[in-house]
């Protein structure tokens, strides 16, 4: 591949978009080059997928703006298809995906950012929705997932003005989890992925399919989906043995995703 990295290290892989000289923007050869990486993913080892940038500058500056001047209002709803359909792919892979956002995260990189499950960030981050200011809205799921994640008001204010949020901001409206020194960044993404990667994968899964899937229904259907994802935990090693180990004050086994 010409501009995605990927490397696994045991059951954590990291994802590098690497197309430093624009910043990582996302161009249709990145975009198939991430879903090509993504489906490649071996989900029987791997429990937890770090998406990160290439550089210490930024994370991703967003979809390629170049590419994207000349496109026809067929061919530019098409665009949009793309990048949401592999970004819906990243949001609803059954493993967590943590974003390591090391820099700028600006439109198709904030929305990006958006469809992973968990935003660690760089004390250089920055966050945006600047399409508005190019003549287009968002078109990676910017518009609904943004407001879905921060408060409404501050949501529409970032898409109508294009308002940019640092990481200090971003911490405060929840858009990220924590902030780091640069540096400390990928190792503290790769910490939390550890956390992640030590718990039973089926759980695990389990557990983002019963978030996800909850949040876009009532509270008594997300109650619903619950049950049945609980109840499908037990019978598998893993919770025999994770609770056999509790009884016996054991510590808590090595889980093997059966
Ligand atoms: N698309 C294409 N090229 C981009 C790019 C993008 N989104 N962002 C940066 N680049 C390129 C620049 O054109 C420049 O290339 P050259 O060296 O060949 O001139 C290179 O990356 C470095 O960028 P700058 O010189 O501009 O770097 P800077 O430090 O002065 O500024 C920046 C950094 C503030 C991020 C600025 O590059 C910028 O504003 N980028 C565009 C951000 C943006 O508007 N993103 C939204 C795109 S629209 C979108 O994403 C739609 C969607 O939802 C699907």
């Amino acid at each position: 591949m010409n501009y995605i990295q990927y490397e696994q290290k045991d059951a954590i892989a990291v994802l590098t978009i690497s197309r430093e000289k624009a910043l990582n923007a996302l161009n249709s050869e990145v975009l198939g080059e991430l879903d090509a990486a993504i489906d490649a993913i071996d989900l029987d080892t791997v429990r937890c997928l770090i998406i990160t940038g290439a550089g210490q500058k930024s994370f991703v500056a967003g979809a390629d703006i170049g590419e994207m001047s000349t496109l026809t209002k067929e061919e530019g709803e098409a665009f949009g298809k793309k990048g949401n359909d592999v970004f819906r792919k990243i949001e609803t892979l059954p493993i967590p995906v943590i974003a390591a956002v090391n820099g700028f995260a600006l439109g198709g990189g904030c929305e990006l950012s958006m469809s992973c499950d968990i935003r660690l960030a760089s004390e250089n981050a920055v966050f945006g929705q600047p399409e508005t200011g190019l003549g287009i809205t968002p078109g990676f799921g910017g518009t609904q997932r943004l407001a879905r994640i921060i408060p409404v008001g501050k949501a529409k204010e970032m898409l109508y003005a294009g308002t940019k949020v640092k990481a200090a901001e971003a911490l405060t409206l929840g858009l990220v989890n924590a902030v780091y020194p640069s540096e400390e960044l990928l190792p503290a993404a790769e910490k939390l992925a550890g956390k992640i990667a030590r718990n039973a994968p089926i759980a695990v899964r389990a557990s983002k399919k019963a978030v996800n899937d909850g949040l876009q229904v009532s509270i008594d259907e997300g109650i619903a989906i619950e049950e049945k994802l609980f109840g499908s935990c037990f019978e598998s090693a893993d919770q025999r043995n994770g609770m056999a180990a509790f009884l016996n004050k054991e510590k808590a086994p090595a889980f093997q995703n059966k």
